[in-house]
C-alpha cells in the first residue's frame, strides 16, 4: 500500500518534470478522443474571420484576457445580461469587447461535429491562439484544454477586477498579483497592446487635462500627444479609435515594447512599466523578439489556467451566451 502511493507520487513528479502537470488541471489535446476535429474545426473558422478582419486577433486575445480575469476562464464573459442580472459584457462603462460573433461561429461549427463536448472556455482560448497564428500560419502558443463552463457573470466583478488604463504600477501589479500572476507576467502580457485599438476616451486624459489644469500627462511624447490630439480631437471623444502600437497594430511583434521605451505607450497602464528599474530591464528584454514570444507563451499559458473549472464542475454550454437550461 505504501510503495504503490509512493510509486504513485514518483510517476506525478515526473511527469511534472515532463510539463505535464503545468497547467494544473488542464490537458494538450483534451478533446483528442471525444472530438478529435475540434481543434481544426476551430483554426478553419478563426483563420477564416482573421482573413476577412484583420482587427479580430486583438478582439479576441483580449476576449480571452477579460474572461480569465474574472471569475477565471470560464467563458463567462460571453454570456448575455438575463432580466434579472447585468452580465460581465455589460459592464459600465461598457467594456468594447467585440468578435462575439466569431465565438458562435465557432461553437456552432463544434457542435456539428460533436454536440455538448467542447466548452466555451476552451473554444475562447483556442481562438485567441490561432487567430494570432494567422499571421505566422502557426500558434505561437499551446494551449491547454479541458475548462468548463461557468454559469455566472456579473459586471459587478468585472469593474471590480479589470485593470484600468489610468492604474499606476503598485495598482496594476496588486491587480495582476490577485490573479496570481507577477510583475514579470504584467509586463510580459501588457505586450498584447502590439495589436489592436482603443477609444479615445481610455487615454484622451493625458493629452487634455492631465492634472485639471488643461495640460497633457508629461511622461507622454509631447510630438506623440500632439499626433494623438489631431486623432482625437477632444476630451469628450469616444468614438474615434487609435492604434496602441503607432507603426506596426495590426502585427503580432515586440515593437510595443520600443514604443512604451520611447514614451509612447497609449495608457497610464502601459506608461507605469518604465516607472520602475525591475519593470524598464523587462521591457529592454523584450525589445528582443524571440525573447518577447517566448515569455509570452508562458504568461498566456499561465493566464488561461486562472481558476479555471475542470471534471464535473460548470457546464459545456450549447450556446456560449446563455446557460444550459
Ligand atoms: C495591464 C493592464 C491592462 C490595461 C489597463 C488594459 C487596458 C486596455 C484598454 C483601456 C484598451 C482599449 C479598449 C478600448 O478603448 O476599446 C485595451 C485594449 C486591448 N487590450 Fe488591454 N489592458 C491591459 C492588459 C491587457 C492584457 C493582459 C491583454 C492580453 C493578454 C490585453 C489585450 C488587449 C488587446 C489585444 C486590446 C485591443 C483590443 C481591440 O483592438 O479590439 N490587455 N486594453
Ligand atoms: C446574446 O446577445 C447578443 C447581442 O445582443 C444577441 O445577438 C444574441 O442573440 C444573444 N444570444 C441569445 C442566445 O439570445
Ligand atoms: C457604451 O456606453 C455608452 C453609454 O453608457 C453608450 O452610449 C454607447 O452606445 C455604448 N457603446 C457600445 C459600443 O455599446
Ligand atoms: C479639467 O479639469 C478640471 C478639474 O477637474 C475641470 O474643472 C475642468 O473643467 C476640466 N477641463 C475640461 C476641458 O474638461
Amino acid at each position: 500500500m505504501r510503495t504503490s502511493s509512493l510509486l504513485l507520487l514518483v510517476c506525478m513528479l515526473a511527469l511534472c518534470a515532463f510539463g505535464i502537470c503545468e497547467g494544473g488541471p488542464l490537458r494538450k489535446k483534451f478533446y483528442k478522443s471525444s472530438c478529435p476535429n475540434a481543434e481544426e474545426i476551430i483554426k478553419t473558422v478563426v483563420w477564416k474571420r482573421v482573413a476577412q478582419d484583420s482587427g479580430l486577433p486583438a478582439a479576441l486575445v483580449r476576449m480571452h484576457f477579460h474572461d480569465c480575469f474574472v471569475r477565471g476562464c470560464d467563458g463567462s464573459v460571453l454570456l448575455n445580461s438575463t432580466k434579472d442580472n447585468t452580465a460581465e459584457k455589460d459592464a459600465p462603462p461598457n467594456l468594447t469587447l467585440t468578435g462575439f460573433d466569431v465565438i458562435d461561429e465557432v461553437k456552432t461549427e463544434v457542435e456539428k461535429a460533436c454536440p455538448g463536448v467542447v466548452s466555451c472556455a476552451d473554444i475562447v482560448a483556442l481562438s485567441a491562439r490561432d487567430s494570432v497564428a494567422f499571421q505566422f500560419k502557426k500558434p505561437l502558443w499551446d494551449v491547454l484544454t479541458g475548462r468548463r463552463d461557468g454559469t455566472l457573470s456579473r459586471a459587478s466583478e468585472a469593474v471590480a477586477n479589470l485593470p484600468q488604463p489610468t492604474f499606476d504600477f503598485n495598482t496594476l501589479k496588486q491587480n495582476f498579483a490577485r490573479q496570481g500572476l507577477n510583475v514579470h507576467d504584467l509586463v510580459v502580457l501588457s505586450g498584447a497592446h502590439t495589436i489592436g485599438q482603443a477609444h479615445c476616451n481610455a487615454f484622451s486624459n493625458r493629452l487634455y487635462n492631465f492634472t485639471g489644469k488643461g495640460d497633457a500627462d508629461p511622461s507622454l511624447d509631447p510630438t506623440y500627444a500632439a499626433v494623438l490630439r489631431t486623432q482625437c480631437k477632444s476630451l469628450s471623444d469616444n468614438t474615434a479609435q487609435v492604434f496602441m502600437d503607432p507603426n506596426s497594430g495590426t502585427s503580432f511583434d515586440s515593437h510595443y515594447y520600443a514604443a512604451v521605451k520611447q514614451h509612447k505607450g497609449l495608457f497610464q497602464s502601459d506608461a507605469a512599466l518604465l516607472t520602475n528599474k525591475i519593470t524598464s530591464n523587462i521591457v529592454t528584454e523584450l525589445l528582443n523578439q524571440n525573447a518577447f514570444f517566448t515569455e509570452f507563451a508562458q504568461s498566456i499559458q499561465k493566464m488561461g489556467a486562472i481558476g479555471v473549472l475542470t471534471g464535473n464542475s460548470g457546464q459545456i454550454r450549447k450556446i456560449c451566451s446563455v446557460v444550459n437550461p
